[in-house]
């Protein structure tokens, strides 16, 4: 089965074959290893700049995205999310649960966060102290401008956390450069890993910030999880294997080259795009909006999201629906994982066969 869903992935061989590297209990020498290897190899490739830590949690990314969200603003202080899908939407509900005061900079879904209205919120209220923003919105496939979020931020010297989950690897993020001082990934999208873990990487120095804030939860709060990780131990139960499986995803990373992934994922996807436009499919976003790993595109006419997906499932191949608002009108095709041009090549086949199958 081709997975052109966004996460969990189709992985390599290698990855799968390291799932069974065998039983091991958490508490024994071979495990601290792993854990130490997995949190390096992180750094190494995802925030190689700075002075940065990684902290790998069990749970899926939602987890890690919680952990990330509860850890990082000061008791009184406000977290500004900025919103253009269901998961900036997320991240707001996260806050709203756990107690801690929003501003909320919304804009339509499919449209860019408006930067002047982020800006004039951070001059106007000194209490915001953390922006959060998705990299990737999975919803429609947007890329958001991280960069110039970031350049605000860092003028009005306060934190920005980022949710990357379905970005890291697979589009340009330079955590360092574009200050970023908290971000958010999970091992089974673009770093090719299987679902169980996540993770967040934060500037060592935010991590000594938070450590200064009292917790709101047991298993979410992330400088417990850091300050057991720092004595090459965890504080629960790990997710052993899918660690084995992280481990292995973050070699064949490196050995790829992260700006070489991010590069693949993009020519897969104009290989999509070209093919999409030449059946005559419509896409939601204009192309400087596009990631590189998600394409959004409106149903064709007759074809509901259903029927559309058991045809190209018959032959192998499974995509996802749209979500929220955009549920009935659009389906989506991403293009993470360890999928080789002729896969997306006969994806294609397949779709032109259920499209000229659609009664007219
Ligand atoms: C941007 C983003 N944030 C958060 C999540 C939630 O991750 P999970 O489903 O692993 O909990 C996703 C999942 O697709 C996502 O794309």
């Amino acid at each position: 089965m081709i997975l052109l869903n966004p996460g969990p992935v189709n992985v390599s061989p290698r990855v799968t074959a390291a799932m069974a590297r065998g039983d091991l209990c958490h508490r024994e020498p071979e495990f601290q290893q792993l854990l130490d290897a997995v949190r390096h190899k992180l750094v190494r490739a995802l925030a190689p700049d700075g002075d940065w830590v990684a902290v790998p949690l069990t749970g899926s990314g939602t987890l890690a995205l919680e952990a990330g969200v509860t850890s990082v603003v000061s008791s009184g202080r406000r977290m500004l999310v900025v919103v253009n899908g269901v998961y900036g939407e997320r991240i707001l509900e996260m806050a709203s649960t756990h107690g801690i005061a929003t501003v909320v900079v919304r804009s339509d879904w499919g449209q860019p966060p408006d930067l002047a209205a982020v800006e004039n919120v951070l001059r106007a209220d000194p209490d915001v102290e953390v922006v959060a923003l998705v990299h990737h919105e999975t919803t429609t496939g947007l890329l958001n401008p991280v960069e110039a979020v970031g350049r605000i931020t860092r003028v009005h010297g306060r934190v920005l956390f980022v949710d990357a989950i379905s970005g890291l690897a697979g589009d340009t993020l330079r955590l360092e450069a574009w200050g970023v001082g908290v971000c958010v990934g999970v091992a089974n999208k673009c770093i090719q890993g299987v679902p169980g873990v996540g993770f967040v990487l934060a500037k060592r120095s935010e991590m000594q910030r938070m450590a200064e804030i009292p917790p709101r939860s047991v298993y979410m709060h992330l400088p417990r999880h850091f300050a057991a990780h720092e004595r090459h131990t965890v504080p629960f139960t790990a997710a052993v294997q899918v660690l084995y499986a992280l481990d292995e995803a973050l070699d064949e990373l490196v050995e790829e080259g992260v700006d070489a992934r991010v590069a693949r994922y993009g020519r897969a996807a104009a290989q999509l795009r070209a093919g999409f436009e030449r059946l005559g499919l419509k896409l939601m976003l204009p192309p400087e909006l596009r990631s590189n790993s998600i394409t959004t595109l409106t149903l064709p006419a007759g074809l509901t999201y259903q029927e559309l997906h058991d045809r190209v499932r018959k032959d192998g191949f499974v995509i996802y629906e749209g979500q929220g608002q955009l549920g009935k009108a659009v389906f989506r095709v991403a293009n993470m994982g360890a999928l080789s041009e002729d896969d997306f090549a006969r994806f294609l086949e397949a779709l032109e066969r259920a499209v000229a199958g659609a009664p007219a």
